[in-house]
């Protein structure tokens, strides 16, 4: 048995795993979260082949084939498999729909009722496709290519599913929280188990890291966080921790401010992912003197690329790739990224640390 950080992880031909163990690379791996999707000609028109954005998660082929093509057009150092944190709930019988142009639309769940109609009876069955497409993607990936599998923590999964939708203020979500934390606590409760499962099943099929996003942490007060955020995603790590010891877990609690460092010190998790919000030097002062680190140029300078980009990079390397670190957004690919932009980045940190 390895634990993270032995001889085992260190010697991988993998750079991500070998800073998930603590080591610290120069040039550090780099991949960038939502890196398979519409920005890319290829997924686009692969997209315009299959119906739903649903049935694309849910095909294996398809969406082993959307996993690599990322990783195909350039030299990044993992794959994230490619479905959506909604395949959760729906994989718990919610109704969910992901409209044009307007996102994911679910049938709410607002009492505790709604919650007890969830069911558990076909959730192997619904997601099971999902760890197919692990299976296939592992095929084609080459020998120093990691694979991210990855669910939505409970609190962000609960936020779409109460919301209904995506909201600007989550005051739905928020009320039924602040109202009746035991209601809502089996709410988290169910997800919690079932993200046991479908990542358990997903490390099975063959994925070597775990990421947990947690989009809508930065939402909480502090009692609120440390119940909805920190806890739940402690039992998640614990459970899968349990059976897996080895396999690094990444957590990403956007937005989460003052509260990142109790965050990684209080889930266990492996390494913290960083939004554009975190200031650098707080970054490693107090988060990576605790453990790799992983983010964080702002989506918009990928966007932007150029001067702007290179300067923003270069800041990011010079205060963080001396330790353990792994360069990435601090949130989500915007679908306007020019492509060749994303390979502009990835010279600019390729050729950090060469003489
Ligand atoms: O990173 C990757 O390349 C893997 C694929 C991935 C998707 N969604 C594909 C997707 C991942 C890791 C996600 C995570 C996800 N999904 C999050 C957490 C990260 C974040 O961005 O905050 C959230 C909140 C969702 C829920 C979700 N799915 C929303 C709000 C939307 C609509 C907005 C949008 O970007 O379109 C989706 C749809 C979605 N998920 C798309 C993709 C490629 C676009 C659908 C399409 O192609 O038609």
């Amino acid at each position: 048995m390895t634990s993270p950080g032995s001889p085992a992880s260190v010697l991988s031909a993998k750079p991500l795993l070998r800073v998930l163990s603590g080591e610290s690379l120069s040039p550090p791996p780099i991949w960038l979260m939502r890196q398979a999707g519409r920005y890319l000609p290829e997924y686009r028109a692969l997209r315009e082949t299959v119906g739903g954005f649903l049935d694309l998660c849910l095909t294996p082929e398809l969406a082993a084939e959307v996993t690599l093509q990322p990783v195909r057009r350039y030299a990044l150092d993992a794959a994230i498999l490619f479905s959506d944190i909604l395949i959760v709930p729906y994989a718990l019988g919610q109704a969910l729909e992901y409209r044009e142009g307007e996102g994911p639309v679910l049938e709410p769940v607002r009492s505790v009722s709604d919650i007890a109609s969830l069911s558990d009876a076909d959730f192997r069955d619904r997601i099971a496709p999902v760890w197919r497409t692990v299976e296939r993607v592992i095929e084609g990936l080459g020998p120093e290519t990691g694979l991210i599998g990855f669910a939505g923590a409970p609190w962000t999964v609960a936020c779409y599913m109460v919301e209904g939708s995506g909201s600007r203020d989550f005051a739905a979500v928020k009320s039924f929280a602040f109202a009746d934390p035991a209601g809502f606590g089996a709410l988290i409760d169910r997800l919690v188990e079932a993200s046991v499962i479908y990542l358990d099943g997903q490390i099975r099929a063959g994925a070597d890291v775990i990421q947990l996003f947690d989009s809508w942490a930065g939402i909480l007060p502090e009692a609120p966080f440390r119940q909805w955020v920190i806890e739940p995603t402690r039992r998640i790590v614990a459970a899968l921790r349990r059976d897996h010891p080895t396999v690094p877990i990444i957590g990403f609690p956007r937005g989460a401010g003052l509260m990142f460092s109790h965050y990684f010190a209080e889930t266990g998790v492996t390494a913290l992912g960083l939004d554009q919000m975190v200031p650098l030097g707080i970054a490693r002062d107090t988060l990576q003197s605790r453990g790799p680190v992983q983010g964080n140029l702002d989506p918009l300078l990928l966007v932007q690329g150029g001067a702007a980009m290179a300067a923003a990079t270069n800041d990011i390397l010079a205060a963080l790739g001396d330790g353990p670190f792994i360069f990435n957004l601090g949130h989500g690919i915007l679908p306007s990224t020019p492509p060749e932009h994303v390979q502009a980045l990835i010279d600019l940190v390729h050729r950090h640390g060469a003489p």
